[in-house]
């Protein structure tokens, strides 16, 4: 397509003072401070579907953060595209490992390092320019889009996932196929179709014991320490080679198949360099899956957060009254948070000393999942991607989680796509996240290529 590249390349400038707009606002989900951010970030999304593109545009206002929503023209009888991406960002803690500041876009080694650059500002927006593209290049769009940007998809989408429960609504939202940039592909010049993501459940536990910190002297080794008992009951969580000893942990899990073990085998990965990359000369895990397949295709445990006693400077000879931990369970299909839940609270309470109270809360949760490989608009997607690249996508799995992703899908009874833009070493929740100019533009081309062979999809009416 080398009129729209050309085009592309006209508004270079005019693309990246937009997306370095959107970087500036810091719209942080998580935290209460950045509430006016999160509004603002919404407002300043709609105005862009509404400027540049000329959609017809709605902030939907929620519960919690407001949902963008924007719709093209009508054109009858061509296929709807539903285009979903979040505008909200991960907290930017720990700020000092930050080497330029985390709200103000920073262009270095072809590189464009701020909190969201990647994940997902950056890879919505390649969409919203491949729209702009095609609609300068070609007068009028070949099929109906329509765009739903949630301000809360890093705290678990509560507002989009209530949105989704009226009909009405969805109804406003119906499509044949959803389109998400909010994955990786598997190398710079490797294009990539993610077809299984992982989900994930996460949790607070809470030890509670004496009434208040007691002398380690007058107290120790007389009644339980809470941080002790925290430890020793989450260490059972896990075995050295990363089993899960919750029982029935994995009753649910569908094995891999040799065939998809063979395509998870494609994908090219050095692991000594990707360990490497952070700083590690070890891997872990389960000794009979590679790290592809532990990643994408297993299950995991990690624990987010521990805190309990005295943290500050010096020492101080306490047993602390309290302790907690933040965890997550990242699942696989056909895993599910509710029995997870049943049993991991049986699982500590077995195990939970005299003289120990416990509170186990339940965050978010969703199931892993997997996408049929046979559909029509997923094969358009890989024909749209091998005209850019000039090879032929990888269908891989991923372990991150988007979770709203499969109640979406199911409510609108859609086809998936998920055909990131990003890298995995893009440093996406960590300081110093970014994302690369190239892929940045080459993520802008290759959506107007799967936008163009989406259009061609025969859906039936
Ligand atoms: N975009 C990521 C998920 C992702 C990244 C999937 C790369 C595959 C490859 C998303 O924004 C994310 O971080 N999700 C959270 C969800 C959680 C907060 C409920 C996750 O996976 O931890
Ligand atoms: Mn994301
Ligand atoms: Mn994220």
């Amino acid at each position: 397509m080398p009129m729209l590249k050309e085009t592309i390349e006209k508004n270079r400038q005019k693309y990246l003072d937009t997306w370095f707009e959107a970087l500036r606002i810091p719209s942080v989900s998580a935290e209460a401070e950045h509430k006016p951010d999160m509004r603002r970030m919404a407002e300043w999304l709609a105005d862009l579907l509404d400027g540049e593109l000329g959609f017809a545009v709605h902030v939907i206002e929620t519960q919690t953060n407001p949902l963008v929503f924007g719709q093209s023209p009508e054109i009858p009888g061509a296929p709807t595209v539903m285009i979903y991406g979040h505008y909200d960002v991960q907290p930017v803690d720990p700020i000092d490992q930050w080497r330029t500041p985390p709200f103000e876009p920073t262009v270095a080694e072809g590189k464009v390092f701020c909190r969201g650059a990647d994940d997902d500002k950056g890879q919505s927006l390649t969409h919203v320019f491949a729209v702009k593209s095609l609609l300068e290049t070609y007068g009028s769009l070949p099929l109906n889009v329509k765009f739903i940007f949630e301000g809360e998809e890093e705290v678990g989408s509560g507002a989009l996932s209530a949105f989704l429960e009226s009909e009405e609504n969805r109804n406003l939202l119906a499509a044949d196929v959803i389109l998400v940039s909010d994955t990786d592909k598997p190398g710079a010049d490797e294009p990539g179709i993610t077809y299984g993501l992982r989900g994930v459940v996460g949790y607070e536990l809470t030890l509670t014991g004496p009434n208040r910190d007691l002398h380690s002297g007058l107290y120790g080794g007389s009644v339980q320490n809470p941080v002790i008992a925290l430890c020793s009951m989450l260490s059972e969580v896990i075995d050295s080679d990363g089993k899960i000893r919750i029982p029935g942990f994995y009753d649910d899990v569908v094995p891999l198949s040799e065939r998809e073990r063979a395509e998870l085998a494609r994908r090219p990965f050095d692991e000594a360099e990707a360990l490497a990359a952070v700083g590690l000369d070890a891997s872990f895990g389960e000794p009979e899956y590679t790290v592809i397949e532990r990643r994408g295709a297993r299950p995991s445990f990690d624990i987010n957060g521990i805190t309990g006693g005295y943290q500050g400077e010096g020492g101080k000879t306490i047993i602390p009254a309290k302790a907690s931990a933040k965890f997550t369970f990242r699942l696989v299909p056909n895993q599910q948070p509710e029995p997870l839940t049943r049993a991991l609270e049986a699982f500590f309470r077995d195990r939970l000393p005299a003289g120990i109270k416990m509170d186990l809360v339940f965050q978010h949760g969703a199931g892993g999942m997997v996408i049929p490989l046979e559909s029509p608009f997923l094969q358009a997607a890989a024909r749209g991607l091998s005209s850019v690249y000039g090879k032929a996508p990888l269908f891989i799995r991923d372990g991150g989680s988007i979770p709203i992703i499969t109640q979406m899908k199911e409510s609108l009874g859609a086809d998936l796509i998920l055909a990131g833009a990003g890298l995995e070493e893009d440093r996406i929740h960590s300081p110093n996240e970014y994302f690369t100019l190239r892929d940045f533009f080459l993520g802008i081309e290759s959506a107007a290529a799967i936008l163009t062979e989406l259009a061609r999809v025969k859906t039936g009416e």
